[in-house]
């Protein structure tokens, strides 16, 4: 969500708590190729019947789930999201769904998850407030949550080299300056594909590819590899 980029940064969960009700419209609005991308994200995911795990960072209202109940009707969504309205939404749209969800208010960046527990993690619009150590960190949790021969797909925004090295030099300045009162403001850095691969292989992924881009949003999609 990129309407009040990095201006007046506002603390993660109330921005969204303060944006939870027109959310969903606003996406719909403003994602290009909207119903493509969220189905994108669902694509890499086998049909299946069988209650199968998967974690969702950054869940928000769950427009990613839309898509991902049509593979797996029956699957035991975990996400995690610190906006408490924005899960709030989520429930309530999915009250009388298939899927079995587990909603945990919290932050992805510390909230213990089980070992090889997941299928596939999935994220959308939510990791590019990271700065590159915090999101190898996220990733390396992910790749550890993650059963061997789970799926990462993450979709999100990415920008050119050159964009990403301006908006890195932007953060760091605030965080200089004393602007930022903490670092779960939300900012905007979003990365280019090329770090985004780079900081996936760290991480310990394998086979990572883009699914699809349209204009700036990007599916990636990062394997972890049966045998370490
Ligand atoms: C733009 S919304 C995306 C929601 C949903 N995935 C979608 O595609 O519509 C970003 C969500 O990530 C959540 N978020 C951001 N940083 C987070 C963190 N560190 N831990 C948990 N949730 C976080 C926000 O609260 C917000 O609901």
């Amino acid at each position: 969500m990129s309407e009040n980029q990095n201006h007046h940064p506002e603390e993660m969960a109330a921005f969204f708590d303060a944006r939870a009700d027109g959310y969903d419209r606003h996406m719909k609005n403003t994602v290009a190729e909207y119903n493509l991308f969220y189905e994108a994200v669902a694509k890499p995911i086998l049909p299946t019947e069988e209650r199968i795990r998967i974690l969702d960072l950054g869940c928000g209202t769950g427009l990613e789930l839309k898509e991902i109940i049509k593979k797996t009707p029956q699957a035991r969504v975990t996400g995690i999201d610190m906006s408490r309205k924005m899960l709030d939404l989520l429930a309530e749209k999915h009250k009388n769904s298939t899927i079995f969800l587990e909603l945990i208010q919290d932050s992805y960046e510390t909230v213990v998850l089980s070992s090889e527990a997941y299928d596939y993690a999935v994220s959308v619009m939510s990791v590019h407030h990271l700065l590159p150590d915090r999101k190898l960190a996220l990733y390396k949790k992910v790749w550890s949550a993650l059963k061997p021969g789970g799926l990462y797909i993450e979709g999100d925004y990415v920008v050119t080299p050159a964009t990403e090295r301006a908006l890195m030099a932007e953060y760091l300045e605030m965080l200089d300056s004393g602007q930022l009162t903490n670092t779960l403001c939300h900012i905007d850095i979003p990365f280019s594909v090329t770090t985004q691969f780079a900081l996936l292989q760290e991480a310990g992924f394998c086979d990572i590819d883009v699914q699809v881009r349209f204009k700036n949003n990007a599916v990636l999609v990062a394997l972890k590899p049966l045998k370490p």
